[in-house]
């Protein structure tokens, strides 16, 4: 991770525009064994689930909804093997899904037997859609369903003996929902459920869908922040979708309203176009010098396991995690990349510091590839698009090869044509056997 007391390697200001930043991490809670798996062509099998669990285990995640125990006979049987064969880390809560019906409360506590600390996560639809087209029911109506499931859950606590149990309750479709209306029902819940500040509950905004721009979205989050009953007892939880592209956004804008926990998944798999990305949120945070809280100091690794569980390829171009994200095509990007990486490298030098005393400063290079455990070897790559910088680079770095200026104007010639024949990006390789043939001739 980058120190976030480095040392600046010139003068370069500190940030200065008005506007709140971020200070700290949210709570994260992985959903990606429930809503990740459920959006899956063919959802984890145990084997799956359990590489998932490891990871999200390793990367240090202590909220991790694990599945929908009553809708799912793999899930119920997932979770009781995480209690009986004790998988659970002491410092990781477990997080069930259920619908605010009664049937599927009761399973859902039988799948619960035996676990040490957990979280009932209860939901019913509340929007105006689904209110007036699904259920054909009245606020009153819809409300009820939510305080009846909130008693019955209090009914059961006997069963939950041993058990350190918290709630979570969603006004689901909350993007579709007047939040006068959304307040009235989580009020409801929580006069019923009586959190403490020592014993809170979760509160759980979905953006099911995303239908609004991420600002109007984190003025429904703020009205609700400041509108519940018990705040001091509330943790305000967001549940971004990605429908519109803006699930990213619109969470660290929630955030800064005054949301407390983000539930996403890693590299935003999930319904439709997903849930929002937590690896690409907590990177951002890293970019902003916040810790994330999360070890996401091995992409490639976490990428990886991502695409073997879910069976689902990342984009190059996927933030952070994509094959491209740390090439530049573009000449004058690569210009720019060397002599950011130089003036850095300089600046160590001059001071007898070592390269990672200095904070990252590279243009076009928002973060540094070995953070998240990348590498440069791609960042300079050479086309037919690209200027001689990228050439004379790689033959710097690689074969310690200085050119004079009036050499690379010669050579770049060779090395465009190359380029411009084969129509392919020109490797190390390949410029260093233009060069051997064209200067070294045995
Ligand atoms: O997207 C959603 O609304 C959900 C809820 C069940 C929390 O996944
Ligand atoms: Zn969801």
């Amino acid at each position: 991770y980058v120190a976030y007391d480095k040392q600046v390697p010139f003068d370069y200001p500190e940030r200065t525009w008005p506007g709140k930043k971020l200070q700290r991490a949210p709570r994260w809670c992985s959903v990606d064994l429930r809503d990740g798996n459920q959006a899956l062509v063919n959802p984890m099998d145990s084997e799956r689930k359990l590489r998932f669990w490891n990871l999200l285990v390793s990367l240090g995640f202590k909220e991790i909804e694990v599945g929908f125990p009553s809708a799912s006979e793999t899930d119920f049987d997932f979770i009781r093997m995480l209690i009986e064969r004790e998988l659970i880390p002491d410092d990781v809560t477990i997080v069930v899904l259920t619908q605010c019906r009664e049937h599927l409360i009761r399973r859902t506590y039988e799948a619960l037997k035996g676990a040490k600390r957990a979280v009932v996560h209860f939901y019913n639809s509340v929007s105006v859609l689904q209110r007036e087209v699904v259920f054909r029911k009245n606020k009153a109506e819809i409300k009820k369903l939510a305080t009846d499931a909130a008693e019955l859950c209090k009914s059961l606590e006997g069963e939950a003996k041993g058990i350190d149990l918290y709630y979570e309750y969603s006004p689901e479709s909350f993007t579709g929902t007047e939040p006068e209306y959304a307040v009235e029902v989580c009020n409801a819940v929580i006069d019923v459920i009586k959190p403490t500040p020592e014993h809170p509950m979760i509160i759980n905004l979905p953006a099911t869908v995303e239908m609004t721009t991420p600002n109007v979205f984190a003025d429904e989050v703020e009205y609700v922040s400041t509108h519940l009953q018990d705040r001091d007892s509330i943790v305000l939880s967001l549940h971004p979708h990605n429908d519109e592209g803006m699930g990213v956004a619109a969470t660290e804008l929630a955030v800064l309203a005054g949301a407390d926990r983000v539930e996403g998944c890693l590299l935003g798999n999930g319904e439709r176009t997903g849930n929002v990305d937590l690896v690409t949120l907590g990177l951002n945070l890293l970019t902003q010098g916040v810790d994330p809280q999360i070890d996401y100091s091995n992409v490639p690794e976490i990428r990886k396991t991502v695409e073997y569980c879910n069976q689902i390829k990342i984009s190059e171009r996927h933030p952070y995690a994509g094959n491209f994200v740390f090439t530049a095509f573009s000449g004058s990007h690569q210009d720019a990349i060397k002599k950011g990486l130089e003036a850095r490298q300089v600046a160590a030098d001059r001071a007898g510091a070592n390269l990672d005393d200095f904070v990252w400063l590279v243009p076009y290079l928002p973060i540094d590839p070995k953070d998240i455990g990348r590498t440069y070897e791609a960042i300079i790559r050479v086309n037919s698009q690209s200027g001689k910088g990228g050439m004379a680079y790689l033959l710097k770095t690689n074969h310690n090869l200085d050119l004079p200026k009036r050499l690379q104007v010669e050579f770049d010639k060779i090395v465009q044509k190359y380029a411009d024949d084969t129509k392919k990006e020109v490797k190390d390789e390949d410029i260093w056997r233009l060069f051997k043939d064209e200067y070294l001739p045995v």
